[in-house]
């Protein structure tokens, strides 16, 4: 038997669709290549055990029975969760359950977990979705749970929800399945796109955004037009699916206009910010294709579509005006066993 498995997932980028995927729209994310790897291991000692220094954790332990209980320190919540989760909870994946898990169900054996990522867990590249994804895939392959993608996206979905309360669920897509997909909230769609790797190149602002305040920030200010979120939300979701066609042709021209196009209503909804303004406009003004932020809004990154001649222009561009600038590959396979 395995006592230990190495498991990675990619981090995320959201192309199109942000806030209006919570509410049963679409959106387009692609999945990057920085990841984030964890190993698992079963020890001999009832306790959980967690070190994931990248988030400034070390040697963080409790009894496997406090598992998901009392305070939890806010970085080891998704792996204490995810854990609890796939271990204790749903029947139907207990019922499937091997020797090994039960005797960590009845507190004889616990669970070790180390972390690492290639990207830092300020960005907004998903590193909690990510690492909940692992967790749960690593469970699966170490008590032989066997649980396809769609369980391992469920099983992690709820655990998000758990902790945060709201989210469409597309990161943890995009961490599961990898590539560029076409999602739809909760994972009611979530349909692979053969589509070329984007010339994309991601600025970052230098401040961490907090996805619930600014989900939140909106439900408030829009609190009483309700018809005029609804507008722009269905004005998102008719411009996700040009998206869709434009991507799969490889028309960055055409795409490029969509981000933009997504950008206002992004301003629309109020959660951009002064500085990922000025980040889109120097991408824009050295040539870009198109620009948007990426993800909530409020700080984190922002993205340029550009081509071969004007991407170093736009990279220093963005690096005059933002924090940081980065080249990535987009379409990077989903969770992977190591
Ligand atoms: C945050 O990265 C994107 C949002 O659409 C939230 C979500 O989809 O879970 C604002």
């Amino acid at each position: 038997m395995n006592k230990k498995v190495s498991v990675s997932a990619p981090g995320k980028l959201m192309l199109l669709g942000e806030h209006a995927v919570v509410y049963n729209r679409l959106c387009l994310v692609t999945a990057v290549d920085k990841r984030l790897y964890t190993t698992v291991e079963i020890i001999d000692k009832s306790e959980f055990q967690l070190e994931a220094k990248d988030v400034g954790i070390s040697e963080y332990k409790k009894p496997m029975s406090r598992l998901g209980k009392g305070s939890i320190f806010k970085a080891a919540q998704f792996v204490e969760i995810a854990i609890a989760n796939s271990v204790s909870h749903p029947p139907e994946f207990i019922s499937g359950s091997t020797q090994i898990l039960k005797q960590v169900q009845n507190d004889s054996l616990g669970i070790r977990v180390t972390t690492k990522s290639e990207f830092s867990a300020k960005l907004g590249f998903g590193s909690s979705s990510a690492v909940t994804a692992c967790i749960i895939k690593a469970i699966s392959q170490l008590f032989h749970l066997k649980l396809s993608k769609k369980e391992i996206f469920d099983l992690a979905y709820k655990t998000v929800l758990d902790i945060q309360g709201d989210g469409s669920g597309f990161d943890v897509a995009s961490a599961v399945y990898g590539g560029t997909i076409y999602f739809v909230t909760g994972g009611k769609v979530i349909e692979y796109l053969n589509a070329a790797s984007l010339p994309l190149v991601v600025g970052y602002s230098g401040i961490k955004a907090d996805t619930v305040r600014i989900i939140n920030k909106v439900k408030k200010d829009f609190a009483n037009r309700q018809s005029c979120l609804d507008e722009i939300y269905n004005s998102i979701e008719i411009l996700v699916n040009q998206g869709k066609e434009a991507l799969i042709k490889m028309d960055w021209q055409s795409f490029g206009k969509l981000m933009n196009k997504n950008q206002e209503y992004l301003k629309g909804l109020g959660v951009s910010i002064e500085k990922l303004d000025n980040m889109i406009k120097a991408a824009l003004d050295a040539g870009a294709y198109g620009a948007k932020l990426s993800g909530a809004g409020g700080g984190d990154c922002m993205i340029a579509l550009v081509s071969n001649e004007n991407k170093e222009e736009v990279k220093e561009a963005i690096q005059n005006v933002g924090r940081e600038v980065f080249d990535i590959k987009t379409n990077a396979e989903g969770i992977r066993i190591e």
